[in-house]
């Protein structure tokens, strides 16, 4: 059951696709005094949910705030990263869902300040708040994503393996990357291209020098299997006679700034406009700008730098320059040399800039800060859409940085710019369920980590969980070290690994659609499927997979395995030098031993195994194998 409690929205966020009367009944579970809901939480309560956020599956204990932020630097002490994602799901002496569906700023105090006290505080008490009962935290579940539509399919090709990294630069470094994949063996499905292939990273351009026939050279990939997925950024770089600008410019369909003239800000381009994705006709016509790459043949696509980022505005970055003269010549102590140092790094995602730009909306022209969180999803969304009209008969690739509830109907996302540490991978595993609840069921994290060095043993470790996530992209920074399957040496271990992604596929891809379908959850914490086994209701590092399969990932470095609570008894599968075996394991807690060779999961009763395939259009589906019992 769902009832929903309206408190003057201002806008139409487009979240939610059941229009549903509000309830003029006193509000359950929530206190609500001086524009902040509080509930009290008994002691064993968990709470769950909120997408995309980092800590544990359970984030009781800590202090998160929604507002989609560009942020490389994802330590505990985050309160914000790109999604917004305004979904807890309590489990109790009470147990109920809670969406909130707002725009902007909102913070969840979840015991951070008060222990027993939850407290979620808007900026304004400007707001629809959904609250959902069902029967198990499945059913709540269920019901909320019936609420939020149906998430996004991507094609099946989506489920190879994909291969990136910042600074491939020319045709030839990715022709590299494919031959080197080839030569080991390695199955592949998607080249990603990161802004390198842009002329002068102008969106819908290509960089002819680097890539002179990127046509045939998209086909000639194409006919050897692979697609290239190129990435498109938020901002449009301010440059007279280039023709996006030119028309987005004339037409009117950038954020304009407090005079009615184009906001500027300054991210990979250099001075750029940011195009007004809450304007339905600026959003199509960036939409159908897509039309440049799908005429080429590109059938994927990531959306970046949307929350949007900026690195710093055309205003603040002439008045840093002013400010900073202030200290010329000055002997500085320690304050004032910070003081000089900040005027510049404070520039970057200022709430000053956000406060100063504005959307035409449907509803009126509002301020960026006041719709901040929409942005992204709103980009997604443009995107979508045209990609339907553009290519009908197949689905597109689709994924984002920044997302909202609601984004998830149009594509799916992946966690950002991570770092090469072991502690992310376990960071990456407590993200899926709370993805999963707000409906992004599409999502991964940067295997091998974004920032920083990656190592063999990290790789390994990392595809290992990674087998399980739907998008499996290797990506790395630029300057970072390489960290492609083949980058160690020895490939033989990473084959293994990736082909045994493929061999699940026919079981995980049918998960998923199921998943889409039902409005269900494709990774659950082990409490969904075992409400009543107290044991389940404190794993926070294994998940369940599907109907029928569990992971425990090893993601501490130089372990030899990991301990793993099995909530019934299932089959430990076992992957080898590419030997997979099944051994049936007892109830109850276990030492695994997982050697660097090994990948090890569970499943419950059999699991269905195809042929090793060199991609997903070689997969045979009509010959699979069964292993376990
Ligand atoms: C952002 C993205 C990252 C990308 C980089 C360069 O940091 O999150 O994935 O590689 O921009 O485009």
């Amino acid at each position: 059951m769902i009832r929903k409690f309206s408190y003057s929205p201002k806008i139409s966020t487009g979240a939610v696709v059941k229009n549903l009367p509000a309830s003029d009944l006193p509000l359950p579970y929530f206190e609500l005094k001086d524009g902040v809901f509080s509930y009290r939480m008994s002691d064993s309560a968990c709470v769950y949910g909120l997408g995309e956020a980092i800590r544990g599956i359970n984030k009781r204990g800590w202090i998160y705030e929604s507002w989609c932020s560009d942020d490389p630097f994802h330590s505990e002490e985050k309160r914000s990263l790109y999604g917004a994602h305004n979904f807890l799901l309590i489990d109790g002496d009470d147990r109920f869902g809670v969406f909130f569906d707002y725009p902007t700023r909102l913070t969840f105090d979840i015991g951070y300040t008060d222990p027993a006290v939850l407290t979620v505080t808007p900026a304004e008490l400007a707001l629809d708040l959904y609250i959902i009962d069902g029967d198990s935290l499945k059913d709540i579940v269920r019901e909320f994503r019936a609420l939020i539509g149906k998430s996004y399919i991507p094609p099946l090709f989506a489920f190879g393996y994909g291969q990136s990294r910042w600074g491939y630069i020319t045709e030839e470094d990715i022709a590299a990357v494919v031959d080197k994949h080839e030569a080991a063996g390695i199955p592949l499905d998607m080249i990603y291209l990161d802004i390198d292939y842009l002329d002068s990273f102008k969106d819908f351009t290509v960089n002819r020098e680097r890539y002179p026939d990127f046509e045939g050279f998209v086909s000639r990939m194409r006919a050897r299997g692979y697609h290239l997925i190129p990435i498109i950024d938020a901002a449009v770089k301010r440059e007279e006679g280039y023709s996006v600008y030119d028309e987005g410019h004339e037409k009117g369909y950038f954020c304009k700034d407090e005079n009615g003239e184009d906001f500027v800000v300054g991210v990979w381009p250099g001075m750029s406009c940011l195009p007004d994705f809450l304007n339905p006709e600026a959003s199509k016509w960036f939409g159908d700008k897509y039309k440049a790459l799908t005429d080429a043949g590109i059938d994927g696509f990531w959306n970046d730098m949307n929350e949007p980022a900026l690195f710093y505005s055309e205003k603040a970055l002439d008045s840093a320059f002013e400010k900073i003269k202030a200290f010329e010549g000055k002997t500085l102590d320690a304050l004032s040399y910070f003081g000089a140092r900040d005027v510049f790094t404070r520039l970057s995602n200022a709430q000053d800039d956000y406060d100063s730009f504005y959307h035409n909306a449907p509803e009126g022209r509002f301020r960026h800060s006041n719709v901040h969180n929409l942005y992204g999803y709103k980009m997604t969304e443009s995107a979508a859409n045209s990609l339907k009209a553009l290519r009908p008969d197949e689905p597109t690739l689709l994924f984002s940085r920044a997302s909202y509830i609601g984004a998830h109907r149009s594509g799916g996302i992946w966690t950002g710019d991570n770092h090469s540490w072991w502690s992310h991978i376990l960071q990456s595993l407590q993200q899926m369920p709370g993805l999963n609840m707000c409906g992004f069921l599409y999502t991964g994290s940067d295997i091998g980590g974004f920032n920083g060095n990656c190592t063999r043993d990290l790789l390994i470790r990392w595809l290992s969980f990674a087998v399980f996530t739907p998008l499996m992209r290797n990506h790395a920074a630029l300057g970072t070290r390489s960290q492609d399957a083949t980058a160690f040496g020895d490939t033989e271990v990473f084959r293994r690994i990736i082909e045994l992604r493929y061999r699940l596929i026919p079981y995980l891809y049918d998960q998923f659609l199921k998943a889409a379908e039902n409005d269900e959850m494709y990774f659950r914490p082990l409490s969904f499927d075992y409400e009543n086994d107290p044991a389940a209701r404190t794993i926070d590092d294994q998940l369940m997979v599907g109907d029928r399969l569990m992971i425990a990932p090893v993601y501490k470095q130089n372990a030899a395995g990991r301990n793993v609570y099995l909530p019934e008894q299932m089959n430990l599968i076992r992957m080898s030098g590419g030997e997979i075996t099944a051994e049936p394991i007892e109830q109850g807690w276990h030492f695994i031993s997982v050697p660097l060779s090994d990948v090890v999961f569970f499943s419950i009763g059999k699991l269905p195994l195809a042929e090793p395939a060199k991609n997903t259009a070689e997969l045979d589906f009509d010959h699979l194998t069964y292993i376990g019992s």
